[in-house]
């Protein structure tokens, strides 16, 4: 059974500004309620008012079966968020910016994005992540350390932000005095739509070509250094890295490269970070249940996170041919090219078709096929990593967080794509490592 657009926007009973208006994330949270009512609706085309159409996808199988059609749903026919009117109009007009230039494998498709995706692959695999023990666990223990034994803090700001900052600049060759400045470009490209965070300047164009200029300035130094005196990192694998046909990879996919891995890793891994210690204030007999059951609770309770959490709120699609699309247990749609799609992950962790409880913080839950990580042809390149700082900062918490509480509201980001905390201000007690 098709729907129509008008249908669906009147008829759902769910505004879909809220599915997607940055600032209703940042005021209100992520939309867990009309995720809930969509998930038992028929798949609907929603027009949110200033934003381009779209199809909300908030049901777990929907999103793997999108996720595994490439070739029909595609990442790079389009951007990979939706659009607002305003973004439409200026993409339109092509002016062309910094970032414009640089391609990143998130907005490629196959076979190219097969291709590039294996120049860095070693270096995530499990294997590969584990030279990163030694950096995961130091910065976790260092992090917690600098709290000293009690007080209060913003663990955004002293914990959350800092642990994903030392980890990545270590692996992308990012010295310690640069580090600040690479979390403000980050916040500033991340959160434009924040005014906390989004950068002083006359127009957006303006403030992205900057941005665009200099991250391009700080990773170019870093490729340049690294051809001349290679290391055994990330950075190295990337400046000297060549194609299949033997070729050296273009300057163009390099800074792109370096931009998708520090970007696509450093807020996720905050968000998730600060959304696990959110989950322990609001569930503390979790925090008692981390410290009394055996180890295999790290890694049930880094699962439990990144599902809880799903810092990456969603990734568009777009449909490159008219699709009749099956949605299991609600009959087909007709999807039309170039149709937009938001697979909500945050709301497939929350189907209860695959979840029990799915409300409930749970870090013992086993099974958990959460989609946190996406799914299939984009599944996270970085999931061992994030994976790996998340369990180092939740075994820090299990050893030696005495208390923990609240002392003060929490805020949000004013993001519809990578959501999280803002703030998270808290009371603690901690023991020696
Ligand atoms: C908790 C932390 C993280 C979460 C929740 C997360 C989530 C995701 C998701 C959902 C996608 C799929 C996007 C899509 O469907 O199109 C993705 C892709 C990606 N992630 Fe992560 N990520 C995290 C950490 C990291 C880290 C630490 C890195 C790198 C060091 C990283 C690098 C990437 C890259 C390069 C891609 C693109 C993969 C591709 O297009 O093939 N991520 N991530």
């Amino acid at each position: 059974m098709a729907v129509t657009e008008n249908q669906v926007s009147e008829g759902a009973g769910i505004d879909p500004l809220d599915l997607i208006d940055s600032q209703r994330y940042g005021a209100k949270g992520a939309p867990h309620d009309p995720w809930k009512v969509l998930r038992g609706q028929p798949l609907q085309k929603v027009h949110a008012e200033g934003f381009q159409p779209f199809w909300p996808i908030t049901r777990h199988g929907d999103v793997t079966a999108i996720s595994g059609r490439p070739d029909d749903f595609s990442n790079e026919a389009d951007s990979i968020i939706i659009w607002t009117d305003d973004q439409m109009e200026r993409a339109a007009s092509g002016e062309p910016n910094a970032f414009s230039q640089m391609r990143t494998i998130i907005a490629m498709d196959p076979p190219e994005h097969r291709t590039f995706r294996k120049v860095a692959s070693g270096f995530f695999t499990p294997k590969g992540i584990e030279r990163l023990d030694e950096i995961v666990t130091t910065s976790a223990k260092a992090v917690i350390d600098s709290l000293g034994p009690e007080g209060e803090a913003d663990f955004v700001d002293k914990v959350a932000q800092r642990h994903p900052l030392r980890v990545l600049s270590t692996i992308l060759g990012i010295s310690r005095d640069q580090e600040d400045h690479l979390l403000e470009l980050t916040q500033q490209l991340f959160a434009a739509d924040d005014p906390d965070y989004a950068r002083e300047a006359d127009s957006r164009e303006q403030s992205t070509a900057e941005l665009g200029m200099e991250f391009y300035t700080m990773f170019n130094a870093i490729i340049e250094d690294r051809r001349a005196n290679p290391q055994d990192d990330l950075a190295t694998m990337l400046a000297t890295a060549t194609m299949p046909d033997g070729e050296p990879m273009g300057l163009v996919e390099i800074l792109g490269y370096y931009l998708i891995v520090f970007n696509a890793g450093h807020d996720t891994t905050r968000h998730s970070l600060a959304g696990a210690i959110g989950a322990f204030l609001e569930n503390p007999e979790q925090l008692q249940v981390l410290k009394a059951a055996d180890e295999s609770v790290i890694h049930t309770a880094t699962e439990e996170v990144v599902r809880w959490t799903a810092p990456v709120n969603y990734m568009k699609r777009t449909a490159v041919r008219d699709i009749t699309f099956t949605s299991e247990g609600f009959g087909d749609v007709q999807i039309e090219a170039g149709d937009s799609l938001a697979l909500f992950y945050n709301s497939a962790n929350r189907d209860d078709r695959v979840f029990t409880d799915p409300y409930n913080f749970d870090v013992t839950r086993s099974p958990n096929k959460h989609l946190g990580f996406g799914w299939a042809e984009h599944y996270c390149l970085g999931a061992h990593l994030a994976r790996a700082s998340i369990a180092a900062l939740i075994v820090e918490i299990r050893n030696r967080v005495e208390l923990l509480e609240p002392v003060g509201e929490a805020s949000y980001t004013a993001s519809s794509f990578v959501f999280g905390h803002k703030t998270l201000p808290v009371r603690y007690r901690i023991s020696p490592s």
